[in-house]
């Protein structure tokens, strides 16, 4: 197996779904945002608070270096703003299939109301925030993935199913 990884934007399940894809396959899981947080000893919060957005971005890039260096095939959840750095798509091409995780800016929000660990969304509003973003980003996501997964109303059992079929041998 090669890894799989799950992009798309905060609040669309990359890490539920990739916990639970991995169970399912027997396989290990990786969240960047886990693993860049980690080894900084901070959150990512605290990252973007002390060093600023750009120094986060360059640790995603060195984690996606790592990460391709390194060990078993795995299930690999990334931060929501991975995919934007062109030289990250490469290292996705690289490591494995990816699928994205695409979901309605409405069942965004209710995902990411009341969520306070997001420096990118803190005090602003979110349905014009999140359209933003996901008008920046949508073309990317669509355009690195091998899969498109549409997952509103769908239960992560459905889901892990439908990625599973997608990426199974
Ligand atoms: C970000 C998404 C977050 C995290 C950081 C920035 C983004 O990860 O990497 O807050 O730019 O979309 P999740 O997508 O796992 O929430």
């Amino acid at each position: 197996m090669r890894d799989i990884i799950l992009i798309g934007f905060m609040g669309a399940g990359k890490t539920t779904v990739g916990k639970r894809l991995a169970e399912t396959l027997g396989a290990s899981f990786i969240d960047t945002d886990d693993y860049i947080a980690e080894r900084a000893g901070m959150s990512v919060s605290g990252i973007f608070e002390k060093f600023g957005e750009q120094r986060f971005r360059d640790m995603e890039t060195e984690a996606l270096r790592a990460l391709l260096n390194g060990g078993e095939p795995a299930v690999i959840s990334v931060g929501g703003g991975l995919p934007m750095r062109e030289e990250n798509r490469e290292y996705l091409k690289k490591l494995g299939r990816t699928v994205y995780l695409r979901a309605r800016t409405e069942t965004l929000i209710g995902r990411l109301s009341g969520d306070g660990s997001r420096p990118l969304l803190k005090g602003q509003d979110l349905q014009t925030r999140i359209s933003e973003l996901l008008r920046q980003r949508g073309a990317v996501y669509e355009a690195a993935a091998d899969e498109i997964l549409d997952t509103d109303g769908k239960r992560i059992s459905e889901i892990v199913r439908e990625i599973a079929r997608f990426c199974g041998p």
